[in-house]
C-alpha cells in the first residue's frame, strides 16, 4: 500500500552469532547447538522473517562459515546479510561490525542474540510497535526486559528514582546491591539505526572483561538526552539465554513439552508416555493417532488420523498417511507411507521410499529409493533398493535387489501380481513381467517376461503360467511358507 497516514520506518533485523560460546566446552559455535533438531540461530532467524523485515543481517566470527550455510537453510539469499566480525571483542563491537551497512540507514533495527532461541513473534512485534509508539514520538532504544527469580549470569536492569530506565550494568560489574535486582536485560533490542551507531561510537572496554559491551549503549544514549524505553515481559522462558549445556537440555525439554501439551489439547493425538517422547514442533499429528512411549519423530513430518506408532520408532520428514500402523523400532526417513499400510518391527525406510495404500513391510525389511504398490507385501529380511513394484505383488523372504555393481546403482521393476520367491537375488538392472513367478533361490540375471515361471542360477524361463490357478499353485511350491 502506499502513502500510508503513518507510515513507519523499515525494519532491519541484525542477528548477534559471532561469539564461541566458551560455556558450552564445545568444538562447534554455540549458535550451531541444536534444540529441536534444529540449530539456534536457524530459530532466531525464523522468528525474525514473521516481522517481514527488509534484511536480516548476522554478525558471524567463530565459525563463520558453518554458521553461514545453517542461516542460508532457513533464510533465502536476498534476505540475509552475512558481516564478518574478526575478533570477538564483545557484543557492542558485534554490532559495529555491521555499521558500513546500517549506519546511514533511517530505519529501525531490531537487535536479536543468536543464542535467545525461543523468542516468539508476537513478542516482537509488541516491542517494535512499543518502541515506535513510545510517547507518541518513539524511543531511540527500547530493551525487552523479564524478571527473574534467580537472575544470576544476566546483565540487569537498574532503574532510576522514578521507574525509568538509568543503566544496565552486567553479572561481573554488578555490586552486591546490583546483583539483587530481579529485571534482566534479554539481550534484544530495538533501536533507531542511525542513533544507535552514533552511540556506539563511544563505548569503551574498561569494564570487567575488557569488552565493548552493547549494554553501554542505551545508558550513552539516555546521557545524550534520547527516550530509552524498557519493555517488560511476563514469560521468562521465552527469553532466556543459553550459556551451557545445562541450559540447551532445560531448553529442549520445555519446547517439547509445549509440543506435545499442545499435540494433546489441540490436535487430539494420544501419548501413552509424553515424558519420554520426543516429538518436533514442525510437526503434524492427526486425530486419535496414538504414539507409545520412546518414539521419535524429527523434523516437517506429517502423520495422519488413527495411526498407531509403536516403542522405538524414530521417523524424520516423512508422511504418514491415515489407519497406518508402525510397529516397534523402525526408522523412516524422507519417506512417503500410504493410508492403511502396515510396517515393522525393525524395518528400516529411507531415500524418499514409498508404500502405496495397504501396502505391508514386515521385519527386517530395507526400503531405499523403492515404491511398493498398492496391496503389495514384503514380509521378511529383503533389501529393496531402486526399485518400482506394482500392485498386489508379493515378495518372499530373503529377497535381494542386487542394485549396486560397484560404481552404479541399477534399478528394478517388476510388475503387479508377481510373486517373488524366497531367497531371489534380482539382479539390476532387470524387469520382471506382471504376474510372472520367481522360484525360491533364483538368481534373476535377465528380464522376465510376464506370466513367466523362472528358476535356478541364472534363472531360465520353464514354463508359460496361463492360468490364475496354475500361478497360485506354483508360487505356493516356490514361496516360502512364512511369507
Ligand atoms: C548478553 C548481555 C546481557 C544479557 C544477556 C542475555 C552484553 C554485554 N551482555 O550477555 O546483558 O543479559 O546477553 O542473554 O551484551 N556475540 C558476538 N560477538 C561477540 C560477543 C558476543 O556476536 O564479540 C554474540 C554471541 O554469539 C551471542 C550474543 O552475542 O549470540 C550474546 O553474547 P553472550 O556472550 O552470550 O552474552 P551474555 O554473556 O549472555
Ligand atoms: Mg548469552
Amino acid at each position: 500500500m502506499d502513502n500510508l497516514p503513518n507510515e513507519q520506518p523499515t525494519l532491519d533485523v541484525l542477528v548477534l552469532a559471532a561469539g564461541l560460546g566458551t560455556r558450552m566446552r564445545s568444538n562447534l559455535a554455540k549458535v550451531l547447538h541444536q534444540i529441536d533438531g534444529r540449530p539456534m540461530v536457524n530459530h532466531v532467524c525464523r522468528t525474525a522473517t514473521a516481522l517481514a523485515p527488509r534484511k536480516v543481517y548476522v554478525v558471524i566470527g567463530h565459525h563463520g562459515e558453518d554458521v553461514k550455510t545453517a542461516v542460508l537453510e532457513e533464510l533465502d539469499k536476498d534476505h540475509a546479510e552475512f558481516v564478518w566480525q574478526k575478533a570477538q571483542l564483545g557484543t557492542g563491537d558485534a554490532v559495529n561490525s555491521a555499521r558500513e551497512f546500517l549506519e546511514n540507514e533511517d530505519s529501525t533495527l531490531l537487535v536479536l542474540s543468536g543464542d535467545v532461541p525461543m523468542i516468539r513473534a508476537e513478542t516482537l512485534a509488541a516491542l517494535v510497535q512499543q518502541h515506535r509508539n513510545h510517547r507518541g514520538k518513539g524511543a531511540s532504544c527500547t530493551i525487552l526486559t523479564v524478571k527473574l527469580d534467580d537472575p544470576t549470569g544476566y546483565g540487569r536492569i537498574v532503574r532510576d528514582d522514578a521507574g525509568f530506565f538509568d543503566n544496565i550494568v552486567e553479572q561481573k560489574d554488578a555490586s552486591d546491591e546490583e546483583r539483587k535486582i530481579k529485571e534482566i536485560n534479554s539481550g534484544i533490542y530495538c533501536f533507531d539505526t542511525k542513533k544507535l551507531f552514533a552511540a556506539l561510537s563511544s563505548v569503551q572496554n574498561n569494564n570487567s572483561q575488557g569488552e565493548y559491551y552493547l549494554t553501554d549503549v542505551p545508558a550513552l544514549l539516555r546521557a545524550a538526552g534520547e527516550a530509552v524505553s524498557l519493555y517488560q515481559h511476563t514469560d521468562a522462558k521465552e527469553v532466556s539465554g543459553i550459556n551451557n549445556r545445562l541450559e540447551l537440555a532445560g531448553m529442549e525439554r520445555i519446547l517439547r513439552r509445549r509440543t506435545i501439551s499442545k499435540m494433546m489439547l489441540d490436535y487430539g493425538v494420544s501419548f501413552i508416555d509424553p515424558k519420554n517422547t520426543y516429538i518436533s514442533e514442525q510437526a503434524n499429528i492427526g486425530r486419535d493417532t496414538v504414539i507409545h512411549p520412546n518414539v521419535t519423530i524429527e523434523g516437517e513430518t506429517q502423520i495422519g488420523d488413527g495411526c498407531t506408532i509403536r516403542s522405538g520408532t524414530r521417523i524424520t520428514n516423512s508422511r504418514i498417511g491415515r489407519g497406518v500402523e508402525i510397529l516397534d523400532n523402525c526408522v523412516i526417513t524422507d519417506s512417503e507411507i500410504s493410508n492403511d499400510c502396515t510396517v515393522g518391527p525393525f524395518a528400516h525406510l529411507r531415500g524418499k521410499a514409498k508404500m502405496e495404500e495397504k501396502a505391508k513391510v514386515g521385519n527386517f525389511v530395507e526400503l531405499k529409493k523403492t515404491i511398493l504398490g498398492r496391496g503389495s507385501k514384503a514380509n521378511h529380511l529383503t533389501y529393496l533398493g531402486d526399485a518400482t513394484i506394482g500392485e498386489k505383488t508379493n515378495i518372499g523372504a530373503g529377497t535381494i535387489t542386487c542394485n549396486y555393481d560397484g560404481i552404479h546403482k541399477h534399478a528394478t521393476n517388476i510388475g503387479n501380481n508377481v510373486k517373488i520367491g524366497s531367497d531371489t537375488m534380482l539382479v539390476a538392472p532387470v524387469k520382471v513381467g506382471d504376474g510372472a513367478v520367481t522360484g525360491a533361490g533364483s538368481v534373476v540375471t535377465k528380464d522376465v517376461e510376464a506370466n513367466k515361471l523362472v528358476v535356478g542360477a541364472p534363472a531360465r524361463a520353464i514354463k508359460t503360467l496361463d492360468t490364475e490357478t496354475q500361478k497360485s499353485a506354483e508360487a505356493s511350491k516356490c514361496i516360502d511358507k512364512l511369507s
